[in-house]
């Protein structure tokens, strides 16, 4: 694939745009750093940032949007939330609140977990690519894993040339440190540090933020043994389907309930995969065997999680 470099013209965003809808990566700058941006509310789209990235985990991705009324389309705000949000948006601020049933985000996006983080970004070019897209957009930073953030389009090329659509270069970014994100349970509190500051936020709420303390229930939720799990207990590497339970299958094995991706696609499975376990509980699965997932490109991140999905809970 050839990486397209686009330009904040009206004909390059509707073209980005256009990319975007047809389930294409774009990476765009924000005021922080250059996201990786796909559409959040379809799984394949998301899958593929995961691919693009060489991810070995699905972290849950910021959902950008246009502006107050669209986050609240997808989360419930409470009153501080939307204090923050009418002091601090658009701008380098990220929010992880409840997120609201059949909102139509994709469940890869939030990692499965019943949280969202959005944000509404500063940055023009972002804003009239969310504007010309219409729908939330998620994107992690545009690096590949495990690399510094970008903060110029050519840094995004550095890593990313020939994996993903298109990039929109808008020159460097002004903030050049990623969003500050504040989650809400039991107070607001710090989840990561960034571009703005703690301090402002506070004085803001009038009041000291909490930290993350390992006592919370979910402090880094890519980092927790058993993080996002289904009700039914998991059974990996399944070659049979044992009596009660449910076949979650991949490639060409029989009797599946359900099957990720009967062709080998791995951006089909990891799209299909946090949309299946949900239906295999809501079947009434007791135990999910699932099939051996290759543990390559996006199975490692499949196999990460579901790794995490079969841990003994605690
Ligand atoms: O400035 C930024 O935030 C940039 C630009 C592109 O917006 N984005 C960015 O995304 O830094 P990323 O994926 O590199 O970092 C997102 C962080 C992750 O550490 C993730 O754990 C946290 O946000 N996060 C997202 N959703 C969450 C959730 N529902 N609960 C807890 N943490 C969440
Ligand atoms: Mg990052």
């Amino acid at each position: 694939m050839e990486t397209k470099t686009l330009s904040v013209t009206p004909p390059d965003l509707k073209e980005a745009a256009e990319i975007l809808h047809n389930g294409g990566l774009v990476a765009f700058p924000t005021e922080t750093v250059y996201g990786l941006g796909a559409d959040a509310c379809s799984n394949r789209a998301v899958a593929r940032i995961f691919q693009a990235k060489g991810r070995p985990s699905f972290n849950p991705l910021i959902a950008h949007v246009a502006d107050i009324r669209m986050a609240r389309a997808f989360a419930h705000f409470d009153d501080i939330a939307l204090r923050l949000a009418a002091a601090f948006w658009p701008g380098p601020l990220t929010l992880v609140l409840p997120l609201r049933e059949n909102s139509g985000m994709s469940p890869l996006a939030s990692a499965g977990l019943n949280t969202i983080g959005l944000r509404v970004p500063e940055h023009r070019a972002a804003q009239m690519l969310l504007e010309e897209f219409g729908g939330p957009i998620a994107a992690p930073s545009a690096n590949r894993s495990g690399q510094i953030s970008p903060t110029t389009a050519a840094h995004v090329l550095a890593g990313l040339t020939g994996r993903i659509e298109a990039v929109l270069d808008d020159g460097p970014c002004p903030v050049g440190l990623e969003s500050t994100i504040i989650g809400f349970e039991g107070g607001a509190t710090l989840l990561r540090a960034g571009g703005l500051p703690m301090e402002v936020i506070e004085s803001c709420l009038g009041k000291p933020l909490r930290f993350i303390s390992k006592t919370d229930p979910v402090t880094a939720p890519g980092q927790l043994a058993s993080h996002y799990a289904p009700n039914a207990r998991v059974r990996l590497n399944a070659t049979t389907k044992n009596e009660g339970e449910m076949l979650l299958g991949f490639g060409s094995v029989e009797g599946a309930d359900l099957n990720l991706s009967p062709s080998h696609d791995m951006v089909e499975a990891a799209a299909n995969l946090f949309g299946y376990l949900h239906q295999l509980d809501a079947m009434g699965a007791k135990t999910i065997a699932v099939s051996t997932i290759p543990d390559t490109g996006l199975g490692r991140a499949i196999n990460d999680r579901l790794r995490r999905a079969a841990a003994p809970r605690s």
